[in-house]
């Protein structure tokens, strides 16, 4: 069910402590008495997850992804919870499969994956009771705009030198940065009120060398390595490495929260 590479879960769960670290402070955003039931929209390998059924004691988490794999290490790292959370594998852009209306919604860094976002909010209001609140960060514009202008000048060399044809179209893959303003209309269609969305410059270093190339082959260019050879994967994201000034991911977050409305 995937759309595009299957994901790296395992050295995902292992690398992703940015994810997280932002994941836990958008999980700070969403008030919750410990009963309720929250969907977690594209849950990964669980680690926000985690959080967030640490924080719902008498709840339930519906953790939701496209993801297989994901959603096997998820399975793993939160059996401790039993049968306070559920596991579903569903597309956000296709009508979710789930049962009662849920009390909140929690996503982090997974709608930029999603290429249509008025499909996705629709989907989202659809599985919400009245009064649920969104609360979401995702990548907005501009983010890691120097890592995709890096991957794209090394992919042109690798053309011009090569004649690579993997590289050729649309090699940057489908990621969906979408502008406050657009997200904000976006959700007023799809059924939500007191609607806020809003951009954060989350400029993040890694370890240069093995750490960064790690990271960046799992995430920022899954997509651009899938076309490749494992052999040529390592040796395109290390230029790609190479291609950056600093070993600084340029990450800009597109936050929201929304309520659903009557
Ligand atoms: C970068 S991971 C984020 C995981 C987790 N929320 C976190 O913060 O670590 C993005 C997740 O979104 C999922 N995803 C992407 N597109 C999706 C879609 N259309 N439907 C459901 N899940 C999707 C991916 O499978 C992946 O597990």
């Amino acid at each position: 069910m995937t759309r595009g590479p299957e994901w790296d879960a395992r050295t995902y769960d292992r690398i992703a402590d940015p994810m997280h670290r932002w994941g836990v402070a958008v999980l700070d955003r969403l008030p919750l008495r410990g009963d309720e039931r929250v969907l977690d929209a594209g849950c990964g390998s669980g680690r926000v997850t985690e959080a967030l059924l640490e924080r719902l004691r008498g709840g339930h988490v519906i953790a939701l992804d496209a993801s297989l794999a994901m959603l096997d290490e998820a399975r793993q790292r939160l059996a401790r919870f039993g049968d306070r959370v559920t596991f579903v594998e569903a597309d956000l852009m296709s009508p979710l499969p789930i049962g009662d209306p849920v009390d909140a919604v929690l996503s982090t860094a997974t709608f930029h994956w999603v290429p249509d976002h008025d499909a996705l909010f629709r989907n989202l209001a659809a599985v919400m009771a009245v009064g649920a609140r969104l609360v979401a960060q995702c990548g907005g514009v501009g983010n890691i705009a120097r890592v995709q202008a890096a991957s794209d000048a090394v992919a042109l060399d690798w053309v011009a030198r090569n004649g690579d044809a993997a590289l050729d179209a649309g090699a940057r893959g489908h990621l969906n940065f979408a502008t406050p303003l657009a997200t904000a209309a976006r959700l007023d269609a799809a059924g939500f009120t007191h609607i806020e969305t809003w951009l954060t410059d989350e400029p993040t270093r890694l370890e240069a060398g093995d750490p960064l190339e790690t990271y960046l082959e799992t995430v920022c260019l899954r997509e651009i390595t899938a076309r490749l050879t494992p052999e040529r994967r390592r040796a395109f994201v290390h230029d790609v490495a190479r291609a950056l000034p600093e070993p600084i991911l340029d990450y800009v977050r597109l936050n929201v929260t929304a309520i659903r409305a009557g």
